[in-house]
This record gives C-alpha cells, sequence and structure tokens, in this order.
C-alpha cells in the first residue's frame, strides 16, 4: 500500500456540496462511505470497492450521537480521526467529510425523523430503541449533503443494511446502495471496532459467534430446524458468550423464517462478551 496525498477533510455542509458540485461537473461519479470513525481494515474494504465503481470517493466520519441508546456507549466509543484521515491517505480517498454534532444538528436533534418501522423495533432495535430511526436519519443527511452515485454499506450490520436499502427505495433516494462483504479475522470473528474492548479470553470466545453461523450454513439444506440445532450445539458451553438471539430471517422482512421455510436466509446473532457487544450474520441457503 503505497502512501498518497492526504484527503481533504471537510468540516461544513457548505463546503462539501461544494466539492461533491466540483466533482459532478468535472464529469466524476462520486462514492460515499459513512463511518462513525475508528476505521479499520472492514471499513478499508469499503472504500476500496469504492474505488471500482466510483471515481471520487468520500468517507464521512461523524460519530453521531443520536444512534446511541446507553451515553456510555458513545462515550467509550474510540475518536482517533487523525488515525483515520492516516488510513485513508493509503488508500487516496479523495474527501474526508468529518463534521461537528452542531453543523450536522444545528437545533438540536431533527424535528423530521425516518422511521424504520417495525423491523425498527427488532433484534437489535429491541435492546435500542430509537437507534434505527437516527441511523436512517443521518443517513437520509449524509445522502441529502453528498448525493452520491452509490454509498457502501456492510453486510456485517445486516439489520442496518435492510432498513437503509428498504429507505432508499421506498423515498426513492437517488444512490446506489452497494453491500460489502463482511471482513474476518483469520479464525472467522468479524472485525468491528468493538473487538478492541475484548479481553483475552473474550476474544478466544468471540470466535464462538462465527463458528455458529458457519454450522448454520453448514446443516442449512438440512432444514431450519437442523440449521438452528448446528448452531445452538456451537454456541453450548461457552461461557463467556452471553447470547442475546440467534435467529434466522428472510432477506425480504428481516422477520424470522417459518419452520418449513425453503430459499435464501441470512442467520443473525449477537451477544455479550464481558462489557461488549458483538453482532455478526451470514447469509444462507434453507433446503
Ligand atoms: O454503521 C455505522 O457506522 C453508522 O450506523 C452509520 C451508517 C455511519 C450512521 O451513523
Amino acid at each position: 500500500m503505497s502512501a498518497q496525498r492526504r484527503p481533504r477533510v471537510i468540516e461544513t455542509v457548505r463546503e462539501m456540496r461544494e466539492a461533491v458540485a466540483a466533482e459532478r461537473a468535472a464529469g466524476r461519479t462520486v462514492a460515499l462511505t459513512p463511518t462513525l470513525g475508528a476505521l479499520h481494515e472492514g471499513h478499508l474494504a469499503h472504500v476500496r470497492r469504492a474505488a471500482e465503481i466510483a471515481d471520487t470517493r468520500v468517507v464521512s466520519i461523524f460519530l453521531n450521537p443520536t444512534q446511541f441508546t446507553q451515553p456510555a456507549d458513545l462515550e467509550r466509543y474510540p475518536r482517533t480521526l487523525d488515525a483515520d484521515v492516516d488510513l485513508l491517505a493509503g488508500e487516496g480517498v479523495d474527501l474526508v467529510f468529518a463534521p461537528s454534532v452542531d453543523e450536522m444538528y444545528p437545533t438540536g436533534p431533527t424535528a423530521t425523523t425516518v422511521s424504520a418501522g417495525a423491523v425498527g423495533s427488532t433484534f437489535e432495535g429491541r435492546l435500542r430503541p430509537g437507534h434505527f430511526d437516527a441511523v436512517l436519519t443521518v443517513v437520509a443527511k449524509l445522502l441529502g449533503i453528498v448525493t452520491p452515485d452509490v454509498v457502501t454499506f456492510g453486510q456485517k450490520d445486516a439489520q442496518q443494511l435492510f432498513v437503509v436499502k428498504r429507505m432508499v427505495g421506498d423515498l426513492n433516494i437517488a444512490t446506489r446502495v452497494e453491500t460489502i462483504p463482511t471482513v474476518r479475522e483469520p479464525d472467522g470473528l468479524a472485525l468491528s471496532s468493538r473487538n478492541r474492548f475484548l479481553s483475552a479470553s473474550e476474544r478466544t470466545a468471540a470466535r464462538t459467534l462465527s463458528a455458529a453461523l458457519e454450522a448454520a450454513v453448514s446443516a442449512g439444506e438440512r432444514g431450519i430446524d437442523a440449521a438452528l440445532a448446528a448452531a445452538q450445539g456451537a454456541l453450548m458451553g461457552e461461557e463467556l458468550v452471553d447470547l442475546d438471539y440467534f435467529a434466522i430471517v428472510h432477506p425480504a422482512t428481516f422477520r424470522p423464517v417459518d419452520d418449513d421455510y425453503r430459499g435464501p436466509a441470512i442467520a443473525i446473532v449477537a451477544a455479550t462478551l464481558g462489557s461488549t457487544r458483538l453482532i455478526d450474520n451470514e447469509p444462507l441457503r434453507i433446503g
């Protein structure tokens, strides 16, 4: 990876709009990768893919306070802007949009919000009421500011990806959502900004999550019960893993599939290890 010039870091909505307008005037297409910061290889997979599908790459780094339902979670989220910009320089990213909270919410949380609907209060949304509404609202704002031709979202946050794709379709937003496959450690653990909080023993135990998903994928052809039983077997006996849910959902509704379902699905898992909550998922075929 060769070091390249640093991206231009833009802090205001006005300058961001002007920068995008200049790219468009020069005939260049624009890709946006929205992030909360604390970038890692998983995010870099987004900007590498973005380089293949658009001319100009914008990465937004905005630690959106409205989507954190636990103040402690927001408090401990790593703030690493300089290191993030260094990483993006190494990838040749053109523009970084790093607004302040006041710039994004000049009069406080917006009076107008986007609703994620019923899916927004299941799985991740059950534990964090309002989280997905806040995510969709800030994503709608970012899409309105950057107006990208394409926006990248990770398969890692399957429920977020689902509600974002639905919002873009439902609201006729003129962008294409590009799904970026999950990047994993060699032992299968999905990369996440939260992994840094795991102790050594929790890190070892965290492997169980992807092992459960792999077990479900392998057993999927024998039906839903077999897939769920295989996952349960992989998760059993790991005391450090406090399982929140393991479910197999329909890709078109994000609702658990029926017992006799056959077809494409997504196995999703969430668990807490110590004070760290991890989520993961894997697309699979049932039957
Ligand atoms: O997935 C994230 O990093 C955030 O939810 C997002 C999409 C940047 C919105 O703040």
